[in-house]
């Protein structure tokens, strides 16, 4: 019998780690979602937290396109998705789209970071979702072009990544057999070593 959504959402919690924020610790990418509806209120809150991310001469470079289910905002950023994340995303009660403005407002100069700064604001959106109880699922599996005409995105803006959010739902309900295995088994990561160097593929000594 599938683990329900409780005992996943248990499971999927990363080890206790001293110092470090169980928010941190705790968030992860669901594919099941309940039909339970984003109240506004939540979903201004969360917007409140991306609000205060850090960005490259604070240009604050990310727009996030938010539509409700059942809204043509919705429907549109839907479409553009995959047909594999079309298949579970479409439970999810929110549908966002990051996208950023790759050059500065100050001076018209490229802003090479621009994808960097949605994905730390991207972040900061699935850790304040995680620590209201909600989940965030980032997609890269969308197609840009159908969804730049869809919104008449301008060309000096570059898309991050769509960004499904809810309540985290019973994963017998997900659609195929390969996404509830993903959606039970445990998550993991790569050791420091692998990405803390000192040197070009040295791992840094750390405590
Ligand atoms: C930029 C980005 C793109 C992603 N694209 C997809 C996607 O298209 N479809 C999908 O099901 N998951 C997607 N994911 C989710 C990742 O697979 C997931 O974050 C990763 O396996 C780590 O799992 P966790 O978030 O539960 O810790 C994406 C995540 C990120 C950050």
């Amino acid at each position: 019998m599938p683990a329900s959504a409780a005992e996943v959402h248990e499971m999927k919690k990363a080890p206790a780690v001293d110092g470090v924020l169980p928010t941190i610790l705790h968030r992860w990418s669901p594919r099941a979602f309940t039909g339970r509806a984003v109240s506004a209120k939540d979903l201004k809150t969360i917007f409140e937290a991306v609000r205060w991310a850090p960005s490259s001469f604070n240009e604050q470079p990310w727009r996030f396109l938010v539509g409700t289910h059942g809204s043509e905002t919705y429907r549109k950023i839907h479409d553009a998705l995959m047909p594999f994340n079309q298949m579970w995303a479409g439970k999810a009660p929110v549908l966002m789209l990051g996208v950023a403005k790759t050059k500065f407002s100050h001076n018209g100069d490229p802003n090479r970071v621009a994808l960097f700064d949605l994905g730390a604001a991207s972040t900061v959106l699935a850790l304040q979702a995680s620590a209201m109880g909600l989940a965030a699922h980032q997609m890269a599996g969308f197609d840009e072009d159908a969804a730049r005409k869809a919104f008449a995105v301008p060309d000096e803006y570059i898309f991050g990544s769509a960004i499904a959010l809810g309540y985290q739902g019973d994963p017998a309900n997900l659609p195929h057999e390969q996404m509830l295995k993903q959606e039970v088994a445990p998550r993991t990561r790569k050791h420091l070593g692998e990405f803390v160097w000192k040197g070009w593929e040295k791992a840094a000594e750390l405590a």
